[in-house]
């Protein structure tokens, strides 16, 4: 099926363009003011914006954590993030049994992901032990197509000092960026303990045992082992605290290759969160923080300083976290649903309250995580050849978030009564439409592996600025 976008604005992370796109097999097969194509399927976009779909490059589906499966799986979640303008989804595989090796997970999450996914998909790597076995893996991985992996410094499988500096050495001698989750283990356990200790376990609770000088330490730290490792190349998950990104700033003046993610929920949404009556449905690590840190990222976001954002979808719903906590803290699973509402977030608070530019909504969205992680420039740009994954943006329109609407499996939202200016009106992947007007119109199944490029830091952004390293 061929098909003309007309009438709309066309924009990628450097600019806007007054031009029609043409699609055929599913890429972009030419851009112009006149484009003759007889016999198509015409879209008129006139009034808004047409941009690369979204790239989640941090989603949790069908993940395992112990004590509960997260509620989507990648029909799910992948269904709710295209109804979110999402068409490339980077999840993060979970941990696997005690000593398993790379491969194993890796064929798992493939069994997981295929005839399922109904739009294109990744995997990161999850590096839950270091010996020599895991660290000769690492290179068949990259071949694989896989060629990122987080490292966790808190949870079941944290690594310590020892470990976290092999994985980045040979992370780096194989081509992956190396992705963390940043929190110190050790003060979290004391800190936990003496709360329970004293009978605090209600919901805010979580917040006081993880405060930001937790992740900001473990930010300071893995900043100076990715130095003492050769420069290997960085990468911050989930960020929510201004001290991490001042540590991450003067990382970059130094020239040091680190990059910093961060999600709608850090952004718009604060530790009074914990107060609410269903406080439970917050939890997450690193915790909702105070008001004043969320101004310091909003700050980071507008100047360049954060690359990427990113949702963490990682669903347990009410009745799983009501279940399993029973009135603690501790035993509550960690992570919020989100995906579906990472671009309508962002464009109605960053680019119509005058934040951020369309360009850089894109750039945050998706050009940045396809520089990133392998992905550039088939995924994330608008050039000739790229594939046809584009969102369609009207500015004049308005979209109430709630949970009913959502195409998730979760019971609620965190963002539940929230207005977001701009309306989705159509995602499509490689070329085909999978969702129009906030309904899911797409197949199962439909999505594909895709095998990703080694990290190549030509390709990445630079902070700080909207020019990028290399050659569009
Ligand atoms: O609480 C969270 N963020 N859960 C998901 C797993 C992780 O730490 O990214
Ligand atoms: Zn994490
Ligand atoms: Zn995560
Ligand atoms: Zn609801």
């Amino acid at each position: 099926m061929r098909r003309l976008i007309i009438n709309g604005t066309l924009v990628d992370e450097a600019g806007e363009y007054r031009e029609d796109l043409l699609i055929e097999e599913g890429v972009i097969r030419a851009r112009g003011t006149s484009l003759m194509a007889p016999g198509c399927e015409v879209i008129d976009a006139a009034g808004c914006y047409v941009m690369p779909g979204g790239i989640d490059a941090h989603t949790h589906f069908n993940i395992d954590v112990g004590i509960a499966r997260s509620c989507d799986d990648f029909y799910s979640g992948t269904r709710a993030a295209a109804c979110g303008g999402t068409t490339t989804i980077i999840d993060h595989m979970g941990f696997g049994p005690a000593g398993c090796n790379l491969h194993h997970q890796l064929a798992l999450y493939h069994e997981y992901a295929g005839g399922q996914a109904v739009i294109d998909y990744g995997f990161h790597g999850v590096v839950q032990h270091v010996d020599d076995a895991i660290l000769h893996e690492m290179a068949s991985m990259v071949e694989a197509g896989v060629s990122s992996f987080k490292l966790y410094l808190t949870y079941q499988y944290k690594l310590g000092d020892t470990d976290v500096l092999r994985a980045l050495t040979r992370l780096k001698e194989v081509g992956a960026l190396t992705a963390v989750h940043p929190e110190n283990d050790a003060a979290i356990a004391e800190r936990r303990a003496a709360l329970l200790a004293a009978g605090h376990t209600a919901p805010y609770y979580h917040a006081l045992s993880r405060p930001l000088e937790c992740e900001a330490e473990a930010i300071g730290r893995m900043i100076n082992l990715a130095r003492l490792a050769g420069d290997a190349p960085l990468y911050i998950v989930h960020l929510s605290n201004g001290l991490g990104l001042d540590y991450l700033k003067l990382a970059r003046r130094q020239g040091q290759p680190v990059w910093v993610e961060t999600c709608p929920q850090y952004l718009l949404l604060d530790e009074a969160c914990y107060f609410r009556e269903n406080g439970l449905d917050y939890l997450l690590s690193p915790p909702l923080r105070p008001r004043s840190e969320l101004d310091k990222l909003w700050v980071g976001v507008t100047a360049g300083d954060i690359d990427t954002l990113a949702t963490d979808h990682c669903s347990f719903s009410h009745a799983q976290r009501l279940a399993l906590s029973r009135g603690d803290f501790s035993r509550c699973p960690n992570g919020l649903p989100g995906v579906e509402n990472r671009l309508p977030l962002l464009f109605s608070e960053g680019v119509m309250t005058g934040r951020i530019t369309p360009s850089r909504f894109v750039a945050l969205t998706s050009a940045n995580p396809a520089r990133l992680f392998g992905l550039w420039p088939r995924k994330g740009s608008l050039s000739l050849g790229a594939d046809a994954d584009l969102v369609v943006i009207d500015p004049r329109g308005e979209q109430l978030i709630e949970h009913q609407h959502l195409h998730d499996n979760a019971d609620y939202s965190p963002y539940e009564g929230m207005h977001c200016r701009g309306l989705l009106r159509l995602t499509l992947s490689r070329g085909e439409v999978v969702a129009r007007e906030g309904e899911f119109v797409g197949r199962r199944g439909a999505g594909r592996f895709l095998a990703r490029d080694p990290f190549n830091a030509a390709l990445a952004p630079v902070a700080g600025s909207s020019q990028q390293r290399g050659a569009r």
